[in-house]
């Protein structure tokens, strides 16, 4: 059977991880999370204390860095490394959002993900999702997906999610963290967040998750 390459663009906070990766459990195929990347660069970068205004620091940080995703064998789901050491927590925290989309922003940084990206799906049978998944990592995907919904609904359902980890985080401050990193991913110089002109848009803010992921799933089986 054809293995095909699926983009799942849209803003933060839609469900896109979680549709993503129930898709490729049902598909069979490898989940990659492109923001777990850029989150792990944050970081590294609070970390090493590195300046995001100093592109020689920058390029120093980036180089000392290693992402790499591995199974976690109790649930079946891909965790996020650096250098050597499990993240997945650490990246999800609102210390990481609020930094994420500054560090997103940068030349530097966005040239060395997007190669490690373009790699990792350069043999297919994988759904990655993201901001500029359709535009710019893999603008000849076989089916790209942009999805949206509600702000108020979005940061109700991360908030949620936080509290699921035992983070209670207030929900103006979820709010507010939505819109500004959609603000900032949409207004960057390099690759924004938009929609490719051949992008099927779902809005999930009252749809069932079983449904959008179905949803998904039969307008992948239409390309296999
Ligand atoms: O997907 P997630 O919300 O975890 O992404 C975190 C941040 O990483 C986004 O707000 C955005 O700034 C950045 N990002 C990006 N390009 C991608 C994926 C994520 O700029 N392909």
């Amino acid at each position: 059977m054809k293995k095909i390459v699926i983009a799942i663009d849209g803003f933060s906070g839609c469900g896109k991880s979680s549709t993503a990766k129930a898709v490729a459990k049902t598909l069979n195929y490898t989940y990659i999370d492109s923001g777990a990347m850029y989150r792990a660069v944050t970081l590294h970068f609070i970390n090493s204390f590195t300046n995001l205004t100093n592109p020689k620091e920058v390029l120093k940080a980036l180089s000392t860095l290693k992402i790499e995703f591995h199974k976690n064998e109790e649930t079946g789901f891909q965790e996020t490394y650096l250098n050597g050491l499990n993240v997945e927590k650490q990246i999800r925290t609102m210390k990481v959002s609020e930094r994420v989309s500054e560090v997103s922003k940068l030349k530097d940084v966005r040239q060395e993900l997007v190669a490690q990206q373009k790699r990792l799906g350069r043999h297919k049978g994988v759904v990655m999702d993201g901001r500029d998944i359709g535009t710019v990592v893999f603008p000849d995907a076989d089916l790209k997906v942009f999805m949206t919904a509600d702000l108020i609904i979005r940061a109700e359902r991360r908030q949620q999610e936080l509290l699921e980890k035992g983070d209670l985080v207030e929900l103006d401050k979820i709010v507010h963290n939505l819109g500004e990193r959609d603000r900032i991913d949409s207004s960057r110089d390099i690759s924004p967040l938009k929609k490719a002109d051949d992008a099927v848009e779902i809005d999930t803010s009252y749809l069932d998750f079983d449904d959008q992921v179905t949803q998904i799933v039969k307008l992948a089986k239409e390309k296999i």
